[in-house]
């Protein structure tokens, strides 16, 4: 049976591919509705971009919801230096025609999750976790009732990608991590590590190019167009793909490795706000909060969306 997720996001090229790869997988993951945050772009991008990527699926009918548009306590950073000044530059969009929900996303996330039966919802966070938090923070009730949390966000060997100690989503709202990571539901971490091995190679997004229809030219151009920052970056023969890795881990956990570890979020340090200390060697008696992947099969990871994405 399709497991129930909402998906938390901020798009962004990759949360976009995310959002593709759910609605293309029905069998899968039932999507109860997407919220939008602040992140990589102010909210009404990140608002208006969820709309398109819903549209360009043929699925006007999904129920988009606005949400935090700021961090708990800190001034909002954005990444137009990565996903270009909408968030989703590379292939021109129309302008969404499909409604945004009157409802403030973290109101959604709270009915929900006070109307489905306890452990069925699975929350997909794939931007700074704002939302999130402000839910847990203003419904204490939910948190128990959430299934799981499968996130994009932290490294630990990678470290950082934003400052040389964090990573963009968890920078970007430490306080609103902490609360989550402390939450004590289960959860399943995609960071750095795992995400920096899905490369988009030349082959990888001349075979999304190649693909009949709007959706794999439209994919080819997102990856091209935010490619160019992170092959300068890292030197590397691609850029990583972060945000489907989630939803992947939801259809095929195999294709990915992890331990179950503690987390702790670092919310104070001078150069350090933002880091996801890992116990990946586990060296301390903290208790593990989290299923911490490291290692993914980056083909297998391919050929799903690749041949997921193709039944759109
Ligand atoms: C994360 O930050 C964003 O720029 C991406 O969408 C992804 O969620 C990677 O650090
Ligand atoms: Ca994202």
């Amino acid at each position: 049976m399709a497991q129930k997720i909402i998906i938390d996001t901020d798009p962004g090229q990759d949360d976009a591919v995310a959002i593709l790869l759910a609605l293309a997988s029905p069998d899968a993951v039932e999507v109860l509705g997407i919220t939008c945050v602040a992140g990589n772009v102010p909210l009404p991008l990140t608002a208006r971009n969820a709309r398109m990527v819903c549209e360009l699926a043929g699925r006007p009918d999904i129920a988009v919801f606005a949400g935090c548009d700021r961090p708990l306590q800190r001034p909002l950073v954005t990444a137009e230096h990565v996903h270009g000044k909408t968030g989703l530059d590379g292939i021109d969009l129309p302008e969404p025609r499909m409604p945004l929900q009157d409802r403030h996303a973290v109101d959604f996330l709270i009915e929900t999750l006070r109307r489905e039966p306890a452990g069925s919802v699975t929350l997909v966070p794939i931007g700074p976790l704002t939302n999130i938090a402000t839910a847990m923070e203003r419904a204490p009730d939910i948190v128990p009732r959430i299934g799981r949390i499968v996130l994009m966000g932290g490294a630990y060997f990678e470290v950082g990608n934003i400052t040389p100690a964090a990573e963009f989503n968890i920078h970007v709202d430490p306080e609103a991590a902490a609360r989550v990571f402390a939450s004590g539901v289960e959860l399943t971490v995609v960071p750095l590590d795992v995400t920096h091995k899905a490369l988009t190679t030349r082959q990888r997004v001349e075979a999304f190019s190649a693909m009949p229809g709007k959706i794999g030219p439209a994919v080819a151009s997102w990856t091209d167009f935010f490619e160019r920052f992170d092959k300068q970056k890292y030197g590397s023969e691609g850029a990583p793909l972060h945000d489907p890795c989630t939803i992947a881990w939801l259809i095929e956990p195999g294709l990915f490795d992890g331990r179950f570890i503690n987390v702790e979020i670092e919310t104070e340090g001078r150069f350090t706000a933002g880091m996801t200390v890992a116990d990946w060697w586990r060296v301390t008696d903290r208790a593990p909060n989290a299923t911490f992947l490291r290692d993914m099969d980056a083909d297998g990871f391919f050929a799903l969306l690749h041949d997921r994405l193709a039944r759109l």
